[in-house]
């Protein structure tokens, strides 16, 4: 699917904003609490969340970009993490359990370009869903202070 350049623009300035700030935020601390859970209503709550995240692993896996960090994943396993995670960040009633960002990634050698492939690859299963583009970006701003913990690549 092509991906329109006003979500590309966005994108680059909402990741531009984040990185100028990395240090003023701690690491996984820098995920911003929203007051309500609307943003997670906005995505179908634990449903909703749970169809995005299925296809969004089901295309990391085959999309050129991404495969080779993703073709030996355990797929339940992240699909669940990753609705959990979303659900949270979303303002919604979930807690993701697991091991922190920076040492589940910690080895992978992720680049900014793989980082930023990933995020093209959640906007294409957003819009898939039909997910509102205000939405989508305003997910995108939870996610995006993130990429401090995950890029660890020159
Ligand atoms: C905002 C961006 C990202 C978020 C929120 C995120 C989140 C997660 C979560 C929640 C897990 C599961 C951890 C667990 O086992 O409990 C995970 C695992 C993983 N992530 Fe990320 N990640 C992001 C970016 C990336 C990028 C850019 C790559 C590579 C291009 C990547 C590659 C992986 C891989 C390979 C796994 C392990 C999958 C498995 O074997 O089960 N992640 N990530």
């Amino acid at each position: 699917m092509k991906i329109s350049r006003t979500p590309r623009l966005l994108l680059a300035a909402t990741l531009a904003l984040v990185t100028s700030t990395a240090s003023l935020a701690q690491a996984t601390s820098s995920v911003v609490p929203l007051p309500n859970d609307a943003l997670f209503q906005q995505f179908g709550g634990k449903p909703g969340l749970t169809k995005l995240m299925d296809d969004f692993v089901e295309r990391l896996v085959v999309d050129p970009r991404t495969e080779r960090f993703f073709k030996n994943a355990n797929k339940p396993h992240l699909k669940a993490q990753l609705t959990d995670q979303l659900c949270e960040v979303s303002g919604g009633p979930c807690k993701l359990k697991g091991p922190a960002m920076a040492d589940v990634h910690a080895e992978m050698g992720i680049h900014k370009g793989d980082f930023n492939a990933l995020v093209e690859v959640l906007q294409q299963s957003m819009n898939a869903q039909g997910i509102p583009f205000s939405a989508q970006n305003r997910m995108l701003a939870q996610l995006a202070p993130m990429h401090r913990d995950i890029i660890t690549g020159e």
